[in-house]
């Protein structure tokens, strides 16, 4: 199912990046089960041992590194918010935007809070209000399930699954994401039926991905939205791919994005598993896991991971 080191293009490049890679393993692995905790707001996902790290990248060459767990699979969870919205907006456009806002909220990723004050309409894409809105915008457009395990597929160039499990396990639970949708829905802002859109939602967050397939989706994003793998093909818009750049660096790590841009300064999308992605514009993406999180819902090893990255590598947008 998963890729395994035979067909991995190790990089030949002035930066050894396998070598990079293996010493923030070597570096992190004592710490690992040390602090945080897994989310343990969903069954399916309180189960996942912590003992669990990995990363991989690609570089927009296509040379690839990756160490430590990088081939073990996981919930991709909030970082499919990326992929959703890539969806929607190559689908819609500017319409897109109509209902979805672009600044950062400043609050947890599950918050009601601000909808109320902001007439049912989210701050961005990437909080959980604002992937039920993508989402019911995807329900309009296109078979929101189908879709994206096609997209994903296509951009990391293998098949890509839901566990049905912890989508069973996301809908069993989701009562805030029902609320949000409901109350999102009370303002006029959610067109489909919301068990609809909420089932779509579900089954987003319950894709299973490695690290490896991770760096590779979204390979486009440092790549001007050109597709990792076909050739003359477009993701997304050059334009649409610096947008979503710009709002990964603002919002994708939720209230701690001030911190991730100031300790990380990279694009970056995390999700309740674990997993985070990250982008250096024209050169490579990077993704990173392991399942303990920080009080922000963000990998706690997988933030240090980035850290240590960049510091060695110097790459930063800055
Ligand atoms: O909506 C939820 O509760 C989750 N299944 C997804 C949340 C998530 O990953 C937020 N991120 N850090």
């Amino acid at each position: 199912l998963c890729s395994t080191s035979a067909n991995l293009v190790y990089a030949r490049h002035s930066m050894n990046f396998q070598l990079i890679l293996e010493e923030i393993v070597a570096t992190l692995r004592p710490q690992l089960g040390q602090e945080g905790a897994v989310a343990n707001y969903i069954p399916a996902l309180a189960r996942v041992s912590t003992n669990q790290f990995g990363i991989a990248l690609r570089t927009v060459d296509g040379h690839e590194a990756a160490a430590g767990d990088a081939f073990t699979p996981f919930s991709i969870q909030s970082i499919s918010k990326l992929f959703a919205l890539s969806i929607g907006m190559r689908l819609m456009g500017e319409e897109l935007w109509d209902r979805i806002g672009r600044e950062p909220s400043g609050n947890p990723f599950n918050s009601l809070v601000q909808l109320e004050n902001e007439q049912g309409v989210p701050r961005n894409p990437f909080i959980n209000a604002g992937a039920i809105a993508v989402t019911d915008r995807l329900v309009s457009h296109c078979e929101g399930k189908i879709e994206m395990l096609a997209q994903l597929s296509s951009v990391c160039n293998e098949a890509v699954h839901y566990n049905p499990e912890v989508a069973a396990s996301e809908a069993a639970t989701g009562y805030r994401n029902v609320a949000l949708a409901n109350f999102m829905k009370s303002f006029g802002k959610i067109d489909n039926d919301v068990a609809t859109v909420l089932d779509v939602y579900f089954h987003h967050c319950a894709i299973e991905m490695n690290c490896l397939q991770l760096a590779r989706a979204a390979g486009y994003l440092c790549r001007d939205g050109a597709h990792p793998y076909l050739a003359d093909r477009q993701v997304v818009t050059e334009r649409q791919a610096r947008r979503i750049n710009s709002l990964m660096l603002t919002c994708g790590t939720y209230d701690a994005a001030g911190e991730f841009a100031f300790l990380i300064g990279l694009p970056c999308k995390s999700g309740v598993g674990g997993g985070i992605v990250a982008v250096v514009p024209d050169k490579l993406t990077l993704c990173v896991w392991s399942p303990a999180l920080d009080s922000t819902g963000n990998s706690l090893l997988g933030r240090k991971a980035l850290e240590l990255f960049v510091a060695r590598t110097g790459l930063s947008v800055f």
